[in-house]
């Protein structure tokens, strides 16, 4: 058989801070509100993917996390169709680079995350990014590349920038200005650093795409957030970041995690992504930041119970400490902070008195310790790539 041509990339997962929820239209996902989000680094949360095209090839197929899927899935096909369109588009316009580039070749995906998909950590946005960016790489496509992810996921064209990312809903009808913008990249705030408390969660919750369709079909609360709340707070939440006003970033993550998990509850039938272990966190950040008499720390929650921590390097420390006292780890499981290093703090008697909360032993499984991160990036050693010569899997996970 011919070599195949093969290029591995990674991408990364991100947090919104204010929040995507809800379609105007299903099929290109454009959303009724923008969003931000913070990228998260890759040396703790990544997909890696590898792209192989053969003329050998006899059709496409995907293999994820070891397991061969559904190639025909609608969403891959919108990211493979659309990458496809622009690199015969790019031919026809007459860039000869690309004549080399088989487009009618075949291509075989294989894609792994280097955390468990179970964590709820928003694997599709890394998963879709990592998908287009790394065909895009195959194909010889350059240029705006966030509306083609947007098709695999909505979430996942803001993963195609690392750092503050904002995604414009847009105007249009065909999506073309529905797409991601970098708002400052990730060296505008070092101070800033990220924990995810992954809670022991006891049941799959209801998955975003099928969750915002019904608050959309039945949520007034989410009509009014779309056109009344996201707008300013996206204006205030870019000034936020831009100023690295911790306080006022802050406050409107909460607020947005807040309103993002009313909107849930005035669904109908209502969707309960928190458990008791996330309002336990939320009591906790709320205590802790009255004590100080400031806002130090920030929770924000997704689709599931794991929340998201923000709080600048010097009272991370601290915070983690609150965390661990609250919620007593398992002392026979595996290590209970994962991810950068944190350096050990005592707890004041008069603060733990302050939080003076239930402990809850075994709430929180693990926590990964990270920060703002880079956007997708090609990996060059060869020894990287998840497909062999043979352009099959190198190894089933
Ligand atoms: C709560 O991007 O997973 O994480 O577009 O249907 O694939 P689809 O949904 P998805 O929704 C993410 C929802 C969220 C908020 C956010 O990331 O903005």
């Amino acid at each position: 058989m011919d070599n195949p041509n093969i290029v591995t990339c990674t991408a990364p997962v991100n947090i919104a801070v204010v929040k995507y929820w809800g379609k105007r239209n299903e099929e290109l996902i454009l959303p009724i509100n923008s969003s931000l989000s913070v990228t998260l680094h890759q040396d703790q949360l990544k997909t890696t993917t590898t792209v192989a095209t053969s003329r050998s090839f006899q059709e496409d197929r995907i293999w994820l996390n070891g397991k061969e899927e559904d190639i025909t899935h609608p969403r891959l096909q919108s990211c493979l169709r659309e990458i496809r369109r622009l690199a015969r588009k790019r031919r026809s316009d007459g860039d000869t680079e690309l004549d080399s580039i088989g487009l009618s070749h075949k291509v075989h995906i294989c894609s792994v995350n280097n955390f468990p998909t179970a964590a709820g950590l928003a694997s599709s946005a890394a998963g879709f990014a990592c998908l287009v960016y790394t065909l895009a790489k195959v194909f010889g496509v350059e240029g705006e590349l966030s509306c083609i992810a947007r098709q695999g996921s909505g979430s996942a064209c803001r993963s195609m920038y690392g750092g503050f990312v904002q995604w414009i809903m847009g105007q249009r009808d065909d999506g073309k200005d529905s797409l991601a913008q970098q708002v400052e990249p990730e060296s505008h705030w070092p101070e800033l650093r990220i924990l995810v408390l992954v809670a022991s969660a006891e049941k799959k919750p209801v998955g975003s795409t099928s969750g915002m369709q019904t608050s959309v079909q039945t949520s007034c609360l989410l009509k009014h957030r779309a056109k009344s709340v996201v707008p300013d707070r996206m204006v205030k939440m870019i000034e936020a970041v831009r100023k690295k006003d911790f306080p006022a970033f802050a406050e409107i993550t909460m607020k947005d995690s807040n309103q993002f998990h009313a909107t849930c509850l005035d669904t109908y039938p209502p969707i309960f992504y928190l458990s008791s272990v996330s309002q336990h966190v939320i009591s906790l950040v709320h205590r802790y930041n009255k004590y100080y008499g400031e806002t130090r720390v920030s929770y924000t929650f997704d689709a599931g119970p794991n929340a998201v921590i923000f709080t600048l390097e010097q009272h991370l420390p601290e915070f983690l400490q609150a965390v661990q006292h609250l919620f007593p780890p398992k002392t026979n499981g595996g290590k209970f902070i994962k991810g950068l290093p944190v350096n050990s703090a005592v707890l004041p008697e008069e603060l733990k008195k302050a939080i003076g909360l239930e402990t809850m032993s075994n709430g929180i499984s693990y926590v990964l310790s990270t920060k703002a991160g880079p956007g997708p990036c090609v990996v060059k050693d060869p020894a990287q790539h998840l497909l062999g010569s043979d352009g099959f899997p190198k190894e089933m996970l």
